[in-house]
């Protein structure tokens, strides 16, 4: 018998890929040409807007500029400088690989079966565990909403039992400390009343529950069930839409900025700024989304490089406006509330004003749900073509012709915790596994055309990193020491193990908070000395780079949540994928 194909690392071939494209999540396809081409610049740069506007600048720039202040305008320049590189190697791969499936195939091609198994189990945390953020975002709006015309539902069935636990503790706790109730700020104070009078369970346990959350998710996934598609038309409206909300925030808003408000810039330095570093993140993700389109576009190679270039740059230009103006309308301290467009509006004395926002908000939100409510069975669905996911996963629906039971585990995957968790922990969540999936985009263009020389339609400029790496990682490190010195110096103390002494903590559990920052900079150090010796791409290596650090901005918590999600792939990969997969074959028989 031959031997068979047993490497971790077995690659598919681009021939392969190109020659038998998969089919799209409706079941299309599945020859080439299966899939009409009728996507042009615009409609692309659309469909990224659709999918990056949503729950980040919406809600999640609230709790962000809480902690730093109006300098976090900045970090949105900054992230946007870092998901720039991502997509140009997005766009090299889009260019070179036209097929859906995005990060998973491209890893495949690329590092092999392994890599692809775990970039496509990150991006469920992109896709999925992303969606359970906007749906929990998309309540916060619309509870608002009804509460503005007076229809108020019960506190307890509107946020996740763990917000509601956390709020009432954090009210116990300034209570008992002597202050008044109304010392809670207004988040803490919902929290509390949502605890306090809800239905008790057997166990002292209380019934809090995100049930909006739940309802709009449900819904979503009825309509990608039954086959309702992100048309060209639906898409390039509901963009317009979102534009139109944020045009007139910005030029409303504008008139309302008192400059005061900007002074301090950055009140909690860097590290309040950096503490942003998820939530401004999240906003920017969804410009990959449109790689899945590949199959769709005109000139996926000419037309997919510029379409994300075009929404990153429109999308960055609005959030570092809006950040100013919102900061510029009230103190940022009163930022921290998981509706802050239509807050401020409220504040500054226009409460209609504030509904009008909150109704498009809840519009705009739905549209990020439909779009990510797609990808994710449309990723199981490839998956499960490869034999990595049981076959159940690319069932095609006989009537709507979508991918039925990938599209309800979906639906229960975001409904059900949305119900019940805090959006803090899911936005860092998405966020730590989409910088990973974007990190592995990056390093995959330095395995497969490491000097931009690919004859694709587009590839990642060529620039020699040899000396430029070494010398923006000194630059960015003088940086770092010169206006994060505290942060630094705390870093040098933790490793000598001083604080650890002074407090009385045991040294470890100081310790391993900075463990992830210090695997950065060991991993920084490789990645320089690699780049001098072959003289690799600087783009792709920065892209790299600002990945990695901006995932040691997540905490270590999040790190042992998302190796602990890793490792639980990696047991579903070796009982299962390993061998199902197609590519397990004898050698030399194609999949
Ligand atoms: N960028 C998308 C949003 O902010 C995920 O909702």
């Amino acid at each position: 018998m031959p031997p068979t194909n047993s490497s971790l690392f077995r690659r598919k071939s681009i021939a392969a890929i190109l020659a038998n494209p998969p089919a799209d999540a409706d079941g299309h396809g599945g020859a080439p040409g299966g899939l009409a081409r009728h996507l042009t610049v615009r409609d692309l740069t659309g469909l990224g807007i659709a999918a990056i506007i949503g729950a980040g600048i919406f809600s999640t720039i609230g709790q962000a500029s809480l902690n730093g202040g109006p300098a976090v305008s900045l970090l949105f320049v900054f992230t946007a400088i870092a998901c720039a590189f991502s997509a140009l190697c997005y766009a090299q791969f889009a260019a070179t690989i036209p097929v859906s499936g995005s990060a998973y195939t491209y890893a495949y091609t690329s590092f092999g079966e392994l890599a692809a198994w775990i970039i496509g189990w990150a991006l469920i945390m992109e896709y999925a565990v992303g969606n359970i953020v906007v749906a929990i975002s998309w309540s916060d709006y619309f509870t608002g909403l009804l509460d503005g015309i007076g229809m108020h539902i019960p506190r307890w069935l509107t946020m996740g039992t763990q917000s509601a636990y956390a709020g009432y503790e954090a009210v116990m706790t300034l209570m008992q400390s002597g202050k008044p109730l109304a010392a809670a700020t207004p988040a803490q104070l919902d929290a509390y009343y949502a605890w306090a009078q809800a239905p008790e369970l057997p166990g002292g346990f209380r019934l809090v529950v995100d049930l909006p959350a739940f309802l709009i998710t449900v819904a979503i996934t009825a309509l990608v069930y039954v086959g309702i598609k992100e048309s060209k038309n639906a898409s390039n409206f509901l963009v317009a839409l979102k534009l139109a909300v944020v045009a007139i925030v910005i030029a409303v808003g504008v008139f309302y900025v008192k400059p005061a408000n900007w002074h301090p810039f950055a009140p909690n330095g860097i590290g309040g700024v950096l503490k942003g570093v998820s939530a401004v993140f999240f906003a920017y993700i969804g410009f990959d989304a449109i790689s899945t389109t590949a199959e769709e576009c005109k000139n996926p190679q000419r037309d997919l490089p510029k379409a994300m270039m075009y929404a990153l740059i429109i999308c960055t230009v609005l959030y570092v406006i809006i950040t100013l103006v919102l900061t510029g309308m009230v103190s940022y301290k009163e930022l921290g509330v998981g509706d802050p467009l239509s807050f401020v509006f409220a504040k500054v004395g226009l409460p209609k004003f504030s509904g009008l926002v909150a109704v498009s908000a809840v519009f705009a939100m739905a549209s990020v749900l439909l779009v990510f409510q797609l990808g994710q069975p449309r990723i199981w669905l490839t998956m499960s073509r490869d034999g990595l996911l049981p076959p159940v996963f690319a069932k095609v629906h006989p009537r709507f012709h979508t991918p039925s039971f990938s599209t309800i585990i979906t639906g229960i995957f975001v409904g059900v915790p949305a119900l019940f968790l805090n959006m803090d922990l899911v936005v860092d969540l998405t966020s730590i596994g989409t910088l990973f999936a974007f990190a592995l985009v990056c390093g995959g263009i330095l395995i497969l055309d490491p000097y931009g020389k690919s004859d694709a339609r587009f590839t990642v400029p060529y620039i020699n990193g040899r000396w430029l790496v070494p010398l923006l990682l000194v630059g960015a490190g003088w940086l770092l020491w010169r206006y994060d010195h505290d942060t630094i110096m705390k870093l040098i103390e933790d490793v000598n193990g001083r604080t650890a002494a002074r407090s009385g903590e045991g040294y470890y559990s100081v310790f391993r908070h900075q463990i992830p920052y210090l695997v950065f900079i060991l991993a920084s150090l490789a990645i320089m000395v690699v780049t001098f010796q072959k003289k690799l791409s600087l783009l792709p290596v920065l892209g790299l780079l600002t990945n990695l650090y901006l995932m040691t901005q997540l905490g270590i918590n999040n790190w042992t949540m998302f190796l602990i999600w890793l490792l639980i792939g990696l047991a579903i990969y070796f009982g299962y994928g390993y061998k199902h997969s197609k590519l397990n074959k004898p050698v030399g028989v194609p999949a």
